[in-house]
């Protein structure tokens, strides 16, 4: 039996995450600030620790402790970005340094959870690992969560040249499923199965590529267990592209919901530090390559999926 240590762990992708491991028969650590996902705590081989990855003791004990690290704690809602950028940054990128230097000198290997944000507003799509970064100024406060995960990475790979740490960093994009909080999709399911009316910020053409939970679990454990893996970047995404206003129209017609589309500006809904990204598209060739990995399950499927996890609970 492996030890995993897990950081996030009762967070949307965490929780699901640590889900697969125990029913694959792992004894996992999982670190979260809440208990936001009760039900993990009845697997006998789930030992939850409710802390801060700020708390560096804690971390280095069970670092320690662990055959893996998968760090997925992080403050993931774009409208904290600019509510409580410092926030953002101790927890994305101040916290994420100390966990990597723990496992760099643990020699544990980790997988960090990047994102699509990395790439900014780069208009050359679809994005390739190795496209440039894009942002905008550091006065404008959307882009200290890619900053911050952008530091991360750049401390993975520093640590790799040395040859002091072996790491995965996979960038996600757009990951939905059931009990996704606080992010566009979520947003849209729970008003829509309450009848209450939905905001489409920004004109609602911007495109956004919608990758389903299932589909990101079986790209981790790919990863994970190929040693080819290890010293990489992966985009994980659906390479089909939708605009913010179909899905909007997609879940109003699977949900058969009488919802009203209203539409605002950026500003009225994140105030003036906020900056939309355009179009967000994945090339996905390089995790295809190395582990043949492909997004499986369609947009309308995995809505429908969401919408009826949502009505139940
Ligand atoms: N969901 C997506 O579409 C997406 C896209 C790109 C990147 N990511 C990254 O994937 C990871 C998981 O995202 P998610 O969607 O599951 O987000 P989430 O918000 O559901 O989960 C994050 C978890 O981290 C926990 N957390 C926050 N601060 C903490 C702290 N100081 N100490 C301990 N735990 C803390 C939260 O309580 C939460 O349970 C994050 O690193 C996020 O940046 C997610």
């Amino acid at each position: 039996m492996k030890k995993y240590l897990v950081t996030g762990a009762m967070g949307f992708i965490g929780s699901h995450w640590c889900e697969h491991l125990l029913s694959q028969g792992h004894k996992v650590y999982g670190i979260d600030i809440y208990n936001s996902y009760p039900k993990l705590n009845k697997h006998k081989n789930f030992i939850f620790i409710q802390d801060s990855i700020t708390n560096l003791k804690v971390m280095k004990e069970y670092i320690n402790k662990s055959d893996y690290v998968f760090h997925f704690a992080s403050i993931a809602e774009p409208k904290q970005y600019i509510d409580s950028p410092r926030k953002v940054i101790s927890v994305a990128g101040i916290a994420a340094l100390n966990i990597i230097d723990f496992c760099r000198m643990a020699e544990k290997k980790i997988m960090f959870t990047s994102t699509s944000e990395i790439y900014g507003k780069n208009p050359k799509l679809p994005f390739n690992e190795n496209d440039d970064r894009v942002l905008g100024p550091t006065s404008t406060k959307r882009w200290c969560y890619s900053s911050s995960k952008a530091l991360a990475e750049h401390y993975l790979y520093a640590c790799s040249d040395t040859k002091e740490l072996d790491f995965i960093i996979v960038r996600l994009f757009n990951v939905y499923g059931p009990r996704l909080k606080g992010r566009v999709v979520s947003n849209y399911v729970n008003n829509c199965i309450s009848n209450q009316d939905i905001y489409i910020n920004n004109g609602g053409n911007q495109t956004r590529a919608f990758t389903y939970i299932d589909d990101v679990i079986d790209a981790f454990d790919l990863l994970f267990k190929n040693s080819k893996c290890l010293n990489n970047d992966f985009n994980i995404g659906n390479i089909k592209e939708t605009s913010i206003n179909d899905l909007a129209k997609l879940v109003l017609k699977v949900s058969e919901s009488e919802s009203n589309i209203i539409k605002i500006k950026d500003s009225e809904y994140y105030g003036k530090s906020y900056e939309d990204i355009d179009r967000r598209v994945p090339d996905v060739s390089k995790i295809k390559k190395f582990v043949k990995w492909k997004p499986k399950t369609s947009l309308r499927n995995g809505i429908k999926k969401m919408i009826d996890y949502s009505r139940k609970n």
